[in-house]
């Protein structure tokens, strides 16, 4: 099969290639995905420079998390998800860029059936995450204000539909005009270009200096810090992404302005584990449980058959053109989810 692959550490342009690779086989508890398409992450940056991610492999590699696709094989006790459409984070979150990819049954979800697969494909993650992020760990409600950064990113135009939809004022962080006309679109009341204005103030100034009650930090690194100056008392920050961070994520942070803020710091990780390595527990890993994955997805799959909110894909791509795409993500020139067409590019 045809796979999107790793062949040394590297900038992803340098060292994607379309590999002809084993079709994977499913172990117990897993399914075998025929994938029709499959999401570019940031993260996926990192895993083709060899920086630290959850589960590193040496090159060569097939990269690849979030896919839609149909069952085609079951591990021992998935039989039932046989034939099924569907969106899933690929094993290891690895391997998803490709023609087949095998997936724990613990991260495979029923595709929303009003979703065509490239959308599909950008929906599990983004929604997941940030749904679990606004309402589990930060408790957002309707007419509080909350301030997404990377606004324009996948998960950013999650987080901003999750919001609107749920009464909140959503305000956000963007690059360019492009990038602002699209928040704007999904219902962001105030979109602040931090490369030209202080986001500080521009949502002190919104709020009567009240400050976000809840901050989705997509960013971290530089706006870190300024996030906690225009946050509300009582407020909640979401460290939920590291792509302006060179560094571990909460690594050398200056935490005591969580005390002198009077704000909560609230992490989440969109990954669904009911049995846990001991040893990952004790590093510190605590992750939520496939039945809380499932909770989540109900939810989400209302408020899409409802018109409610749509993944949104800047573009789709083929194989071939991976390594370029993901070029763009890491140099700021993408917008929306970056989707593979793998059925269409075999
Ligand atoms: N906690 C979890 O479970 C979880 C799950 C999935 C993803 N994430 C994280 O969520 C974040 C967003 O992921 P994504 O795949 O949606 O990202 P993406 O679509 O690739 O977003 C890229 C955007 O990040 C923003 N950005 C901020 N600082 C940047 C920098 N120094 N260099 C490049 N871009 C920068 C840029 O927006 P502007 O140019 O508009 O600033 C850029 O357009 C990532 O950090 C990812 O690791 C976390």
């Amino acid at each position: 099969m045809r796979a999107v692959q790793v062949t040394r550490h590297g900038d992803p342009i340098d060292v994607l290639a379309v590999n002809d690779v084993e079709v994977p086989e499913p172990e117990p508890g897993e399914v075998l995905i025929r994938v029709r398409a499959a999401a570019l992450n940031f993260n996926d940056i990192d895993r083709c420079l060899g920086k630290l991610v959850s589960v590193t492999k040496d090159p060569p590699f097939t990269l690849g998390m979030d896919v839609c696709g149909v069952v085609e094989a079951a591990g021992a006790g998935t039989e039932d998800w046989v034939g099924q459409r569907v969106v899933a984070i690929s094993k290891d979150a690895l391997g998803g860029i490709a023609e087949y990819t095998v997936a724990p049954a613990a991260g495979v979800f029923r595709a929303p059936e009003p979703l065509a697969d490239v959308e599909a494909a950008a929906f599990l993650l983004p929604f997941h995450t940030t749904h679990l992020a606004l309402f589990h760990r930060a408790q957002l409600t309707a007419g509080e204000t909350l301030l997404v950064h990377s606004g324009a990113s996948g998960l950013g135009t999650a987080a901003i539909q999750l919001g609107v939809a749920a009464g909140a004022r959503v305000f956000t962080t963007v690059s360019s005009p492009a990038k602002a006309e699209l928040c704007r679109s999904l219902g962001a009341e105030l979109v602040i270009d931090h490369t030209a204005d202080d986001f500080v103030e521009a949502v002190l100034g919104a709020t009567g200096d009240a400050g976000a009650d809840v901050v989705c930090d997509l960013a971290g690194g530089g706006f870190v810090a300024p996030s906690w100056q225009c946050i509300a008392r009582d407020g909640r920050y979401l460290p939920v992404g590291f792509t302006d961070d060179d560094e571990n994520g909460m690594t050398g942070r200056p935490l005591r302005m969580a005390s002198i803020g009077n704000f909560s710091i609230v992490g989440v990780l969109g990954a669904w584990v009911d049995d846990l390595d001991p040893g990952m527990r004790r590093f510190g890993f605590n992750p939520f449980t496939r039945a809380d994955g499932d909770r989540v997805h109900e939810a989400l799959l209302r408020l899409v058959d409802e018109g409610t909110i749509r993944p949104h894909v800047g573009r789709t791509v083929t194989m071939d053109e991976a390594g370029a795409a993901l070029d763009d993500h890491e140099h700021r020139r993408s917008i929306g989810r970056t989707v593979v067409e793998v059925a269409a590019s075999a």
